[in-house]
């Protein structure tokens, strides 16, 4: 099989490990005004799960940067705090050193590269994942580090990390539900159906898709789909097949009738744990296996991402 899926097989080891990771240095203020959370891709990710998670807890507003620039309105009392598995990607380091020159306070995940190099330098507090993973694989142990970061900032998204990842540990269900659902999606155009809850949990599905399978996939989030791209499906393609995440709220229920009695393939994913944290954890788990069945199926190498590479190297040559 593959090296990633080796990987995957042991997220429940990698995430036990992450528990105990140390945390280097400490904040400069123990208070903050907003909270800008920065990453690309696979460690990109965590952003959205930690986003979601806040958006109806946090009394501080929180922000996403996928990008090279950050808000105009960071100032010295934000808080950046930065993931890349790497450390060497360009859009996030250019966060980090912005926000370093307006003089916010910046913490940082990674495995390495020159986002480590800076937060030894520059004393910001840090967490240092397992090196030789691959980005993406390497999710519950960039997720947990990322929670441990922030609880030193009195950020506490989880009060029990032990039980958290005990979602993970029974892989044979797990990989058993994959295979299932990657003999569904095999050769489709799927589409990922989520309410806003789980937006990044749809995110996931799609990034893991494409990454590893390399396939096209689209996520569709309700409300919002309701108000547009429903009406696409009034004359749906034959290739589409529909991935709906089931979560206990009214609004996902109109989909799944809307897109059956209009005959699309439909299937509904729904996960353990008990709270929203440990079900995007379990449907990630879901989400890299059934993309790594995929991979087989579709006979293409799942670790291999030759177009993420392409791209990175055009920004090394344009922004050296
Ligand atoms: O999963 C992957 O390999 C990618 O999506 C990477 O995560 C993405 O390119 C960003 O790199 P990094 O995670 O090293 O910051």
């Amino acid at each position: 099989m593959f090296v990633i899926y080796d990987i995957y097989l042991r997220w429940y080891d990698l995430a036990l490990r992450a528990i105990n990771f140390e945390v280097y240095g400490s904040p400069r203020k123990d208070s903050f005004q907003n909270l800008i959370l920065s990453g690309m891709g696979g460690s990109g990710i965590v952003c959205d799960m930690i986003y979601s998670v806040l958006y109806s807890s946090s009394e501080v507003p929180v922000t996403i940067v996928k990008d090279f620039q950050i808000p105009r309105w960071t100032s010295k009392n934000s808080l950046l705090c930065a993931i890349s598995y790497s450390g060497n990607t360009l859009e996030t380091l250019n966060t980090v050193s912005k926000a370093l020159e307006i003089g916010a306070e910046v913490c940082i995940v990674t495995s390495g590269g020159k986002l480590l190099e800076l937060a030894r330098v520059r004393g910001l507090p840090h967490i240092v994942v397992d090196s030789g993973l691959i980005p993406r694989a390497a999710f519950p142990q960039l997720l947990i580090a990322t929670l441990k970061l922030l609880s030193i900032y009195g950020i506490n998204l989880c009060s029990d990390l032990r039980s958290l990842i005990s979602v993970l540990r029974d892989v044979e269900p797990i990989s058993k539900t994959s295979k299932e659902l990657a003999e569904f999606l095999k050769n489709s155009l799927p589409v990922i159906i989520s309410n806003m809850r789980f937006y990044p949990l749809a995110m996931r599905f799609k990034d893991e898709l494409n990454e590893n399978s390399k396939m096209m996939a689209k996520v569709e989030l309700v409300p919002e789909w309701a108000h547009n791209d429903i009406v696409g499906w009034e004359l749906p393609l034959n290739i589409v097949k529909s991935l709906v995440i089931w979560d206990d709220d009214l609004v996902i229920e109109f989909p799944i009738d809307y897109l059956r009695c209009r005959g699309v393939d439909l299937q509904v994913l729904k996960l353990l744990g008990d709270d929203l944290l440990s079900k995007m954890l379990y449907g990630s788990y879901i989400a890299g296996l059934t993309s790594v069945y995929l991979a087989g199926l579709h006979g293409v190498k799942a670790e291999e991402t030759k177009s993420i590479d392409e791209y990175k190297n055009f920004l090394r040559v344009r922004f050296p």
